[in-house]
């Protein structure tokens, strides 16, 4: 089992990502960060799930705010406390003492060359901890990130949320070094599950995946209003996929810049999927080495089916 920290802001869809993880991964913990919501309830957010699952898995607090611009948060999508539709219950316990930045280094530096880092909210905690401890990048394994997009975005035309909430703490991540896996909106949007899968949950034996379900259905409800979809994407879990069943999201590997510049395109991750092999064709720009692993495609169904599985197994 591979051996992954979440590092997430939640959030409907992180909640299937910590559960998925939490069964088919070694969790080894959970870090919080703002993004759909403030940090105070993306934490409480991230207990309350492991509350409700039974997980005794480490939550520390990170980032309040990303590194230079102001705060954004998506309460269009998930509600005011970030994870509306459903009652939760009241947190277990308290995040652990240690700070998300000093925890993620904690553990990169326990598991040395095994530890898998999955971002999938704003990248702040991931930055700092980058920035004050370089030799973090040769302790992960890999980052699995998700954010971005090889096409739309979902906050501007150009921008996904993720990096759009810090997209200098994305740039800091990308220019890493370390192994990078991106599965962006491009994928997600289209990965997701559809209002019958919602019920097959509901009808489950588990009291979770009943809570889950009503969650599912406030999600659902508003990428209905807000964007016209029919399905209520599971961004998130995308991320952790390429680490539990390999076969069911494609990549190739792609030069992945962050756009921080650009008035209509700022936060926008700039792809490099032309395939230029030659060199030194003049006015063509040279690609630049490809710095991660970018998803092109997801056999959505089949890996929605086994998201399903697994959430039912919860009591
Ligand atoms: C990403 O933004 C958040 O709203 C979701 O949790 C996901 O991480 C999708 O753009
Ligand atoms: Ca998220």
């Amino acid at each position: 089992m591979t051996k992954i920290l979440i590092d997430c802001d939640p959030g409907h869809d992180d909640a299937i990502a910590i559960l998925v993880a939490a069964k088919r991964c070694d969790l080894v913990g959970i870090t919080t960060v703002h993004g759909n919501s403030s940090l105070e309830n993306t934490t409480r957010n991230a207990l309350a799930i492991c509350t409700l699952a039974g997980l005794r898995v480490p939550v520390a607090r990170g980032c309040a705010g990303p590194l230079v611009a102001g705060v954004t948060h998506a309460a269009d999508i998930h509600g005011k406390s970030g994870l509306d539709g459903a009652t939760l219950p009241v947190p277990d316990r308290a995040p652990v003492d240690a700070h998300a930045v000093d925890f993620i280094l904690e553990q990169a530096e326990r598991h040395k060359g095994e530890l898998v880092l999955a971002v999938i909210g704003p990248q702040t905690n991931v930055a700092t901890a980058l920035r004050r401890e370089p030799k973090l990048a040769t302790w992960l394994k890999a980052i699995t990130i998700m954010g971005g997009s090889t096409t739309i975005g979902n906050i501007t035309p150009a921008a996904e949320f993720n990096i759009y909430a810090d997209p200098e703490a994305a740039a800091v991540v990308y220019a890493s070094g370390v192994p990078i896996w991106m599965v962006g909106y491009n994928v997600t949007r289209e990965t997701g599950f559809r209002q019958d899968e919602i019920e097959r949950l509901r009808q489950g034996r588990g009291r979770t995946a009943a809570v889950i379900a009503d969650l599912m259905q406030f999600y659902l409800d508003g990428q209905r209003r807000v964007f016209g979809l029919d399905i209520a994407p599971m961004h998130d879990v995308c991320a952790i996929f390429p680490f539990v069943q390999p076969d069911l999201i494609s990549h190739v590997e792609a030069a992945v810049e962050i756009e921080l510049a650009g008035r209509h395109t700022r936060g926008m991750t700039v792809c490099d999927l032309r395939n230029k092999r030659a060199t030194g064709t003049g006015v063509i720009r040279d690609a630049r080495a490809p710095n991660a692993r970018v998803a092109v495609k997801a056999d959505a169904r089949r890996l929605i089916a086994s998201v399903i599985d697994t959430v039912l197994t919860y009591p």
